[in-house]
């Protein structure tokens, strides 16, 4: 114990690198009555942290991945192979951060600038990116996630694209960089929708979506590109 002290004083540190539960934007009955207090303080509080603290210990008594980032371990597929759990709850616990901040209170809309421009250029209209997005939440057997995300896999071919993953699946680990997600775990709308997952995905678009988000994360892997 002394020993570690004094390693620890002069900066040495057994410390794995930590997933954090990140407070949300927003308090716990802000998105009522689209999403209730009761579902998002046992989603946040209950199912995150979970995530969040089994990722942690999983990582402190696994040393060789206990340095990685949870970028690292939800694109390596070897990482995966090897710790299976591990990648599940680092990929959930990020999933759900991610989540957060494409919520916000009176949100909905449709967004502006470049990504408007990007998803009429890719999907026709505002219109049928929400009708593709809706249908792969709908169509996401069992637990999963809908996402909007960029892939810039071919170069000169970089598009947006929709897609739906499975269990704690992350579109990184296609090489596609999410910029907005739907969780349709049914923990997510099951105490406010039941079974009516359509009414919480409608919900989602109407009263709850951060298109600011989107934007931004879109802005961060094309920086400095001019408005369409
Ligand atoms: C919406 O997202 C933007 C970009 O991340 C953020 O700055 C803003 O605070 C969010 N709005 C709300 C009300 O949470
Ligand atoms: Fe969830």
């Amino acid at each position: 114990m002394l020993f570690r002290s004094i390693l620890a004083y002069i900066g040495v540190s057994f410390a794995a690198a930590a997933i954090e539960l990140p407070d949300l934007p927003y308090s716990y009955d802000a998105l009522a009555p689209s999403i209730s207090e009761k579902t998002l303080r046992t989603h946040h509080s209950k199912h995150h942290a979970k995530y969040v603290n089994t990722a942690n210990e999983m990582l402190k008594s696994d040393p060789s991945h206990a340095k990685l980032s949870a970028e690292k371990i939800i694109q390596d597929r070897k990482v995966r192979a090897n710790n299976p759990s591990l990648f599940n709850n680092v990929a959930q616990a990020w999933n759900h951060a991610f989540y957060w901040k494409c919520l916000k209170p009176n949100g909905g809309g449709q967004p502006t600038g470049k990504l408007m421009g990007m998803i009429e250029r890719d999907f026709g209209s505002f219109d049928a990116l929400r009708t593709k997005m809706e249908n792969e939440a709908l169509t996401c057997f069992g637990s999963g996630w809908a996402w909007l995300g960029y892939d810039g896999k071919n170069r000169g071919h970089e598009k947006l694209v929709v897609i739906k993953t499975s269990g704690a699946e992350n579109p990184m680990a296609f090489g596609i960089t999410p910029l907005l997600t739907i969780d349709v775990w049914e923990h997510a709308y099951y105490l406010d929708f039941q079974e009516k997952r359509g009414d919480y995905v409608k919900a989602y678009f109407d009263t709850l979506v951060n298109w600011s988000f989107a934007e931004e994360n879109l802005k961060s892997i094309l920086p400095g590109h001019e408005e369409l």
